[in-house]
């Protein structure tokens, strides 16, 4: 009963929409192989249509996946986003233009309205995440993807070549900077947990596939270049990695579970839709060092 599900690539990117699969129910070996490699084949994205999960629930479907962000086995997020968990689950991270009955931010208002892969900024990011959309606005609050292995392999080989062997720093200082208001950002957001020096160009470690590791929200330098050519290149690649023929468009239904490969995708929330309210929850899979 639970392989009745039906898979539809979205865009010639891969993207995959899953229908009739129950995600409450955890996965045997086979369903869970079967998913990991439709994972990979859909360009790193899969859309889970019509689920309705628990946050426990969530959490778990999430583990089979890895470790997660914020579990006992993993480590947390930034301190900056603490207030922004789930009281009763600190796997999840919550984003929500709303407050809450006590006066609280329900989530994260504006969460990722940047070109990011999730906690670049650490020797480890996030290889998964995975997002349910629990609360909807009637119009807008889509998110785009950008696919960064696409876009690697549209760069000319002699560029390919230039920055071969390059890394760069990413920092949620960047971030920071820019997205979070000075006196919310927390703890020791900034004691050097949240700088980490990455491979321009890393490789998959299940495809083998190549992609551009550099994204706006949290990149801060490419290591070895003066200032000026590192903002000329980093400008170069961002317009190329958001190029259209790379972005997909995720235009939310309800209930939708979407799980991304921060390893091949960039993305960005829009946020387009005045006090509508919106409502979704994430966990976070910890990721191996990028090589
Ligand atoms: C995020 O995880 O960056 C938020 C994405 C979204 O709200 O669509």
């Amino acid at each position: 009963m639970r392989r009745n599900h039906i898979s539809n690539t979205l865009s010639t990117l891969g993207p995959t929409e899953v229908c009739g699969l129950d995600l409450s129910q955890p996965f045997d070996d086979d369903l869970l192989a079967e998913i990991k490699a439709l994972w990979h084949s859909a360009g790193g994205l899969l859309i889970f249509r019509d689920q309705h999960l628990t946050a426990q629930q969530h959490i778990d479907f999430s583990r089979q996946f890895g470790t997660l962000f914020g579990s006992p086995e993993g480590v947390p997020l930034q301190d900056t986003v603490s207030r922004y968990l789930h009281p009763d689950h600190p796997e999840i991270y919550r984003v929500s233009n709303q407050i809450s009955a006590d006066g609280q931010p329900r989530g994260r208002a504006r969460a990722g309205t940047y070109w990011h892969s999730d906690v670049s900024f650490r020797e480890r990011p996030a290889s998964a995440s995975i997002l349910y959309a629990k609360e909807l606005p009637g119009i807008g609050g889509d998110t785009l993807f950008a696919n960064t292995e696409a876009a690697y392999a549209g760069l000319s080989e002699t560029m390919k070549t230039l920055l071969a062997d390059v890394h760069a720093v990413h920092d949620f200082a960047v971030a920071a900077a820019t997205q979070y208001a000075k006196p919310l950002v927390m703890g020791d957001d900034f004691d050097g947990s949240n700088q980490a020096l990455h491979p321009v160009f890393r490789t998959h470690p299940d495809t083998g596939a190549k992609s551009i590791f550099v994204n706006p929200g949290f990149t801060s330098h490419l290591a070895g270049f003066h200032r000026s050519e590192s903002d000329a290149l980093l400008a170069f690649l961002y317009a190329h990695m958001t190029r259209p023929e790379y972005i997909f468009r995720q235009v939310w239904q309800d209930h939708d579970m979407v799980m991304w490969d921060n390893r091949l995708l960039m993305h960005y929330a829009i946020a387009d839709y005045g006090q509508a309210p919106r409502y979704l929850e994430r966990t976070t899979l910890l990721g191996e060092r990028p090589v």
